[in-house]
């Protein structure tokens, strides 16, 4: 199935309107479908429809069986229609023995899905029963008796379902209030009048024709702006908005949180965002869809009442490289106007069948040292960024990637110095504006090898071949077919509907034996597979009943756990969490989505009954807190080195988190016990996020829990002023005196003897006429005796510079976290 990175839809009219065509005469050819047909089938499922009190709706206590059409070897069996007939609603047949609940559109020639209950678990062809129940739930019920799907209406006073003229499947009382209804749970697509809000995503299917769940999600983000957001096996992210762009360039706002959006009829579609669009058929006669496609691509259709075959009337990429996935990493991505995925010069395609696998390294970068860079010229890798700098020079970008052993490659933008090092190389082209150059990290001995040199054009690419069509207008009109790209398209389908069968089989068999949870996990799909949710049995078992502790901080205990896989993590056990279940997994999705070397890592969390616990992994040197001042322990003492690396370390993390984040994020607890250092100590900051979760909770416990670590908490704190990335920084340059002296702050302040906010002021006082005097001397006095007298001068000197001006109580003349980053490593060099 070579064709499944077909973008013809993209720009294509004529392939629109073949491809409808063709898949007209698949169904036609497949499943002998034609109006007799469908007259016959009128006439099987009227007994059905007698039962539910004359075919406009069901009467609670009935039942209707797939069989009662079935016979006939159609694709779908009719239970309600919608009194207009527009809309039908009942067993859709997605492979020979398999069906969905579904609602369809009764004028497409190919009988269009417009909402499927179970789409990702279709049930048997034979004994399956769609159910309203006599307790008021509606239920899909597989031929062994388990409801494989329902509404949440048992025990209401739920009296009828009947389809309605919008295509909403509603299940509504005695005096006709709605109770469930279809459009609170769509699928891939979105009817005229149905309302997109924060509980409504759109989940493109998996393919061309399927209706199963796929890769695209078109929702509303947490920071009230529609997104769309691919899910891939290994990463995920947002592609739509520009995520480069800021929201008001894109004409959109954050600040409306009403989360609204809704299709009108006469195809104008406006959203709480600002979003806008409108078709180019305005008008109200015409029968409409958006549907978020399989290839990622969100499209507003129309149908052409005569030829039953729909037109595209808007869509938001006209170029489908800036759809995340299609190409799979390691790929450059072009659009020419067709898709080709071509692999990076020194990597080879995983699977040329298919592409969204990518490609891997042909030489093992783990297995050298010695390293060189190959330019890639104007092309740039969206996404994954280890770390961010601006003004540095291209030597010293290339130190950095050299510096880190999951650097892939590094991006340089010349002029602005701008460098990004990249720890996956993801959604990769070509990017003439701002130009970009990629240097690929390679193995030095690769870089002379004659066959690399030989060419410099790509190894490999993948032309997905198309009809061309001259276009012009943004209608995409059902064309004269093209006979033999219509028989070359209908074989295609017959394979893939082949392939469909046996996939089913295959999942039948998987099904039967491990039934996954009744209800498909909500927040599941906005989160990428790296980081998932645990069951509270799973932890309890991987910490061995919360034997192990290893502290306990103001926002719960840490435990440590082995899992399953043999990754050791820290478990932490949540208190004060005050969010309902919902808004807690968008939290910590955003937290989750969090990816930097001198962060912690999280990989997960549990959201059950009142439990909230969160995964990460586990640092094995424990805290900064423990080596630097506990004298007692047997730790060794932190060598001045070390202590230059753990102070630029946690100030990366915090700038990645003030500046470069998805969200951007204040830490609000910044102490040495939330810094932990690994196995070769570098420095990995933990409980950023978390602040946030808290948040919801009563503004005074809040205040109480920072007060909790004072001596580390910002003067605006007290103030009562918003808190930003400055208070941070504040915390912050208590930590780097603290590195420098090697005790407590508050211990040292305790020494004067006076008030401690009134010395620890007076101190700082001090030390800064001190660092601005010409006698240096009294720094060996200063610094950790325990070092011996070890340690870089000028290095010590920048140190407390920065320390003071991050203490300073005016909070707009301490630097940003970026600015002390770049003072700290102008000294690395
Ligand atoms: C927010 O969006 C809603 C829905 O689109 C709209 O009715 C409302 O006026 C907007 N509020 C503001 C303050 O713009």
């Amino acid at each position: 199935m070579a064709m499944a990175l077909d973008a013809s839809l993209e720009k294509n009219q004529m392939t629109t309107a073949m491809a409808m065509a063709a898949i007209k005469s698949a169904y036609a050819y497949t499943f002998t479908t034609s109006i007799s047909l469908l007259l016959l089938l009128m006439i099987l499922v009227a007994p059905a429809n007698g039962r539910s009190h004359g075919g406009s709706y069901l009467a609670r206590g009935t039942s209707v069986s797939v069989e009662d059409g079935t016979k006939a070897a159609a694709t779908t069996v009719t239970i309600l229609a919608s009194p207009n007939g527009a809309f039908a609603c009942g067993f859709y047949r997605v492979a020979t023995n398999a069906f969905t609940i579904s609602i369809w559109f009764t004028g497409s020639s190919g009988k269009t899905v417009a909402w499927t209950a179970n789409r990702d678990a279709p049930v048997n062809g034979i004994g399956s029963r769609l159910a309203f129940r006599k307790d008021g739930a509606l239920a899909l019920l597989d031929y062994n008796g388990a409801a494989v799907w329902s509404t949440n209406t048992s025990a209401t006073g739920a009296s009828r379902v009947e389809l309605l003229d919008s295509g909403d499947l509603v299940v509504v009382d005695a005096d006709g209030r709605r109770l469930w209804g279809s459009f609170d749970s769509p699928t891939d697509t979105l009817l005229p009048s149905q309302p997109m809000t924060r509980h409504t995503k759109l989940v493109s299917a998996s393919a061309r024709g399927l209706l199963s769940s796929g890769l695209y999600t078109f929702y509303f983000d947490i920071d009230n702006q529609l997104k769309l957001i691919y899910n891939g096996p290994e990463v995920g992210s947002v592609y739509w908005p520009d995520p480069f762009i800021n929201p008001l360039a894109n004409h959109r706002t954050t600040y409306n949180s009403s989360q609204y959006g809704v299709l009108e009829q006469t195809g104008r579609f406006a959203a709480s965002d600002n979003f806008k669009f409108a078709a180019s058929d305005l008008g109200d006669r015409v029968i409409r869809r958006l549907t978020l496609d399989y290839d990622g691509n969100l499209r507003l259709y129309s149908l052409n009442a005569t030829t039953g075959s729909w037109s595209v009337s808007w869509m938001v990429f006209r170029g489908v490289c800036n759809i995340h996935g299609l190409c799979g990493k390691n790929t450059l991505c072009r659009y020419i106007p067709k898709l080709q995925c071509s692999c990076l010069r020194g990597f080879e395609v995983v699977d040329a069948s298919d592409w969204s696998k990518g490609c891997r390294r042909k030489a093992n970068l783990r297995a050298t040292q010695d390293f060189s860079f190959r330019k890639v010229a104007g092309a740039d890798f969206i996404g994954y960024d280890l770390l961010y700098w601006e003004r540095v020079t291209i030597q010293n970008c290339k130190h950095l990637c050299l510096d880190n052993a999951n650097c892939q490659a590094f991006g340089y933008r010349q002029g602005e110095g701008k460098c990004f090092t990249k720890v996956y190389l993801f959604n990769g082209k070509n990017f003439p504006n701002p130009h970009t150059d990629i240097y690929l990290k390679v193995p030095k001995g690769m870089l002379l090898s004659s066959s690399e040199l030989a060419s410099d054009k790509v190894t490999h690419a993948c032309h997905v071949h198309q009809k061309e069509a001259n276009t012009s207008s943004l209608m995409f009109q059902d064309g004269s077919s093209n006979f033999k790209f219509g028989y070359f398209l209908t074989s295609a389908l017959t394979l893939l509907f082949i392939e469909v069968v046996l996939i089913t089989a295959g999942c039948w068999i998987v099904h039967k034996r491990d039934r996954r949870p009744e209800i498909i996990d909500e927040g599941y799909t906005i989160i990428s597979s790296q980081f998932r949710i645990f069951s509270y049995r799973e932890l309890q078992k991987a910490t061995n009943c919360f034997q192990e502790e290893l502290g306990t901080g103001g926002s719960g205990a840490v435990y440590k756990g082995v899992l399953d896989d043999e990754r050791k993590v820290a478990v932490k056990k949540l208190n004060d969490v005050m969010q309902g279940e919902q808004e807690f997994r968008s939290e910590i999705s955003v937290i989750g989505r969090i990816y930097h070397m001198n962060l912690v890592r999280i990989w997960g969390f549990c959201v059950e009954k009142t439990h909230r616990l969160l995964v990460s992994e586990f640092i094995e040197n424990g805290s900064l807190a423990t080596i630097l001042f506990d004298h007692q322990s047997n730790s060794p003492v932190l060598q001045w080195s070390q202590r230059y690396n753990v102070a630029l370390g946690v100030a990366k993390g915090l700038a990645y988190l003030h500046h470069e984040c998805l969200e951007w994020i204040v830490h609000c607890d910044v102490k040495p016990e939330n810094i932990l250092l690994d196995r070769d100590f570098q420095p990995k900051i933990a409980d950023f996020g978390l602040m946030k979760l808290q948040q919801r909770g009563s503004n005074a416990q809040m205040l109480s829990k920072v007060h909790g670590t004072r001596g580390y908490i910002a003067p605006e704190w007290a103030l009562n002023l918003p808190i930003n990335g400055k208070a941070d920084v504040y915390s912050y340059g208590v930590v780097l005196l603290e590195l420098v002296k090697g005790v407590r702050l508050s211990r040292w302040v305790v020494e004067g003897e006076e008030g401690v906010e009134m010395a620890d002021i007076c101190s700082i006082e001090i030390l800064k006429e001190k660092l601005a005097g010409e006698d240096q001397s009294w720094l060996l006095e200063f610094v950790d005796h325990r070092l011996d007298g070890d340690f870089n001068h000028s290095e010590a000197i920048v140190m407390l510079k920065i320390a003071v001006s991050c203490v300073e109580e005016e909070r707009s003349r301490r630097p940003s976290m970026s600015h002390v980053v770049e003072t700290l490593l102008s000294l690395v060099e």
